[in-house]
């Protein structure tokens, strides 16, 4: 559904990633205005293309879609990781103020160690476990120390168009592969783009402020979502269960990390939709919605 929302305009960073490329679809397709610079030139640790792209824009909403995601990589690149997830965020919170900008952030549930047994909520202790996480951890709390108006979300196992979500590397491992080895102790909450941006822009249109939860509802194991991808896609690979420990990647992942969406819906008084209706959605396109 489209949002009316003429009296805002939005400057989009991290244009050319999923949940960028999500948010310069939906404004267009609302008529909302908008200006999403390529990253090429508006890389969000250069100050001086940050003060061009709000000169070029006097946006009233800044969303922060950039962000440096690889987890591995970051155990060998963490001044890199801290450049972009947190000393770029906190420039960014302090030039929002200083113009009267809601600042709209993403963070993560990496900033969990998993080790609560039980659904995470808004309240609950942070700990991350790798260079990642505590990354986007100092950079979700720069912005609500520094950016005044501010919304954080923190999503999950994020999916969209691109070639780094889990579905798009699964279709080519089954294309090669007969027999998949997916982790079955590994769970948190599958989270489409297209509700990620639908969601946001509700809590701007009603001035919500503060961090929030913002998923799709319900839980998964990895094992779980390659599983009903495999099937919506009629593909009879096999799927072994395994620990995620079998992988011995760089970076140390919490393994349950699903948390609730539920302040944040009460708060819109909206309902999210379940995990398996976003990866459908996705997968066969909107008619099966
Ligand atoms: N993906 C997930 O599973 C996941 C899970 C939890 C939370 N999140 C959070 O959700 C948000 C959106 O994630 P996403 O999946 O859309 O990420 P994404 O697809 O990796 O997009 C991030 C974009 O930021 C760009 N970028 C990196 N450094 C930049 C810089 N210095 N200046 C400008 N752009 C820069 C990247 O460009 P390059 O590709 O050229 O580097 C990429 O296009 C992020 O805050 C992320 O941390 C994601």
């Amino acid at each position: 559904m489209g949002l009316i929302m003429h009296d805002q305009s939005f400057l989009i960073l991290g244009s050319g990633g999923q949940l960028g490329k999500a948010f310069k679809a939906r404004l267009a397709a609302d008529g909302i205005p908008f200006l999403a610079p390529e990253e090429q030139v508006c890389n969000i640790t250069d100050a001086r293309h940050m003060e061009k792209a709000l000169a070029a824009c006097e946006p009233t909403v800044l969303v922060n879609c950039a962000a440096y995601n690889a987890v591995d990589d970051a155990e060998a690149n963490a001044d890199l990781a801290d450049a972009v997830n947190h000393k770029a965020v906190r420039a960014l919170s302090k030039l929002c103020r200083a113009n009267n900008i809601l600042m709209v952030h993403y963070g993560t549930d990496y900033v969990f160690d998993g080790k609560k047994h039980d659904i995470y909520d808004e309240d609950d202790a942070v700990n991350p476990l790798n260079v990642y996480g505590r990354s986007k951890l100092d950079g979700e709390r720069a912005v609500c120390d520094c950016a005044g108006e501010f919304l954080v979300f923190r999503p999950s196992w994020v999916f969209g168009e691109g070639a780094q979500n889990f579905i798009t590397k699964l279709r080519g491992w089954a294309a090669d592969n007969r027999v998949l080895r997916v982790s079955s102790d590994e769970a948190s909450i599958p989270t489409g783009v297209d509700n990620i941006v639908d969601v946001t822009l509700r809590a701007v249109q009603h001035g919500l402020r503060g961090l929030y939860h913002l998923t799709n509802s319900g839980y998964a194991s990895r094992y779980e979502w390659a599983r009903y991808v495999l099937e919506l896609l009629h593909l009879e690979n096999v799927v072994m269960p395994v620990p995620m420990s079998a992988f011995r990647s760089k970076a140390e992942r919490p393994l349950f990390t699903p948390m609730s969406n539920e302040r944040l819906c009460g708060r819109l008084n909206i309902d999210i939709p379940h995990w398996k209706d976003a990866v459908r959605q996705h997968v066969l396109g909107s008619d099966h919605a």
